[in-house]
């Protein structure tokens, strides 16, 4: 390519930008758009209200801010409608409070917190959640958590000898990196159970396109959705059959 560095530096940095809403678009020009974004209150309906408030004393009791920041205990209870019948939970992040680690809740951060809420949530789960930071691996009743880099394919090989085959439930609540959150997918979608849920937390407002594009690639037995809750967006994906 022929020009000046500062016109070459220009268009890298311009394709940079374009390349994903612009395949976003490439997709959507064959009438291949795979979720339409909603707010959390039109995802979750009214019929899961007395869950919600349940879910929401569990994340507060154990210092999760699900839902103070975020408003996930709307989502989420509408997703587990029947609490008790939930056998398996897996969370990626278990929320470090080494200020040194990064994604980490900050030095009052509660490790294990979420974990310890769907615990309560759903009475008949076994939890697992798993960390980079090996500081703050424990143990609790129903709760088992484990060593693992997101941004790394063979730490999941061995986490996946560690754990079930199959989940209700797989939240990437990690490092909130996008190769980190693909590679999560990988691993979480085959271990899904049929209707299972995998999710996606904290995705930035502006990176709808790129969620538009992964959406584009599963296979039909995967039904996606993309929802606007406070201070960020889930993706999350359900297991048809
Ligand atoms: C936001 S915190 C999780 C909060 C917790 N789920 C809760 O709701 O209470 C994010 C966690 O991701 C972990 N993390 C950062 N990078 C990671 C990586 N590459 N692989 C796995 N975990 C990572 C951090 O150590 C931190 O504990």
């Amino acid at each position: 390519m022929d020009g000046s560095y500062a016109a070459k530096a220009f268009i890298a940095s311009q394709s940079i930008k374009n390349t994903i809403p612009f395949l976003a678009q490439l997709s959507a020009s064959f009438g291949k758009t795979a979720f339409v974004p909603v707010s959390i209150s039109a995802f979750a309906r009214a019929d899961s209200q007395s869950r919600a408030k349940e879910l929401n004393l569990c994340f507060d009791r154990h210092g999760s801010d699900k839902s103070t920041l975020h408003d996930y205990h709307i989502f989420y209870a509408f997703l587990l409608s029947s609490p008790e019948s939930v056998k398996a939970i897996l969370e990626i992040g278990l929320g470090s409070n080494n200020p040194g680690v990064p994604s980490n809740m900050g030095a009052d951060g509660k490790p294990g917190a979420s974990l310890r809420a769907w615990r309560d949530f759903c009475v008949n789960a076994e939890v697992f959640g798993a960390d980079i930071d090996r500081d703050i691996l424990f143990q609790d009743q129903r709760i088992q958590t484990y060593f693992v880099d997101q941004t790394d394919p063979a730490a999941f090989k061995v986490l996946a000898e560690l754990i079930p085959p199959s989940f209700d439930l797989i939240i990437d609540d990690g490092l909130h990196a996008v190769d980190a959150n693909i590679q999560t997918m990988i691993f979480a979608l085959p271990r899904l159970k049929p209707s299972g849920w995998f999710v996606i937390e904290d995705i930035a407002f502006a990176a709808e396109s790129l969620w538009q594009v992964v959406a584009s690639m599963l296979p039909s037995d995967y039904a996606s959705h993309y929802i606007k809750a406070k201070n960020g967006c889930l993706f999350a994906v359900q297991r048809l059959s």
